[in-house]
């Protein structure tokens, strides 16, 4: 698993897999979106050092999904900035490990080329293999937010995970991390 700067052909396979409830999960499915804001990104500064990035996922070579992450603040802007991370697999790369894989690397950039002290995540209470994959790097739960998100007619709550720098080791060794691929 490998992540890496995301082209113009990414959009367009995310485009066809996203844009529907079967492809992007009812947790991910908050109608028909523009595509018009991050191809917009991609052109003038590649997705990236931006208040929303991403980077695609690929496995030997072939893209697998794409993970996120949006400047979020709990204070002023120059002093209180963190990161909540976000991830979509692409159907077929689902239920392999590689959630989990992915979503850790992209904490060990961020926490390596990035100077904040807290990564952050949110995800549906129903959304059982999201937060194993939050666990198992190490997140912990901070709370529920309550009615924070509408989706497919309803409100639904959100959980709210964090991990913190000194709670995450930039060097652990990887070759224990397994993965069905
Ligand atoms: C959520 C997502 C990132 C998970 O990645 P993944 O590669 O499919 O998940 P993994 O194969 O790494 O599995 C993670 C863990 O969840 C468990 N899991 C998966 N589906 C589960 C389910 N329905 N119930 C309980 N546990 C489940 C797995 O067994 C695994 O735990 P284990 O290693 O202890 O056995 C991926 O499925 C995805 O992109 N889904 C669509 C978009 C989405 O939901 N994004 C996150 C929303 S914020």
């Amino acid at each position: 698993m490998e992540l890496r700067p995301v082209v113009e052909a990414d959009l367009d396979a995310f485009d066809l897999a996203f844009q529907s409830e079967e492809g992007a999960t009812p947790y991910q499915w908050f109608g028909f979106t523009p595509t018009v804001a991050p191809r917009e990104a991609l052109r003038t500064r590649g997705l990236l050092a931006g208040a929303d990035n991403m980077l695609a996922v690929t496995v030997n070579g072939e893209l697998a999904g794409r993970v996120e992450w949006l400047e979020r603040r709990w204070g002023r802007r120059d002093t209180s900035l963190c990161w909540e991370i976000a991830i979509g697999l692409l159907p077929s790369w689902r239920g392999r490990g590689i959630g989990t894989l992915a979503q850790r690397e992209l904490v060990r950039y961020l926490f390596t080329h990035t100077r904040v002290e807290r990564v952050q995540a949110t995800t549906d209470p129903e959304n059982l293999a999201e937060i194993r994959c939050l666990e198992k790097i190490g997140f912990q739960q901070e709370g529920r937010v309550r009615r924070a998100q509408w989706r497919g007619g309803r409100w639904h709550d959100q959980l709210l995970f964090s991990l913190l720098r000194e709670e995450f080791s930039l060097t652990e060794d990887k070759s224990d991390q397994t993965a069905d691929i």
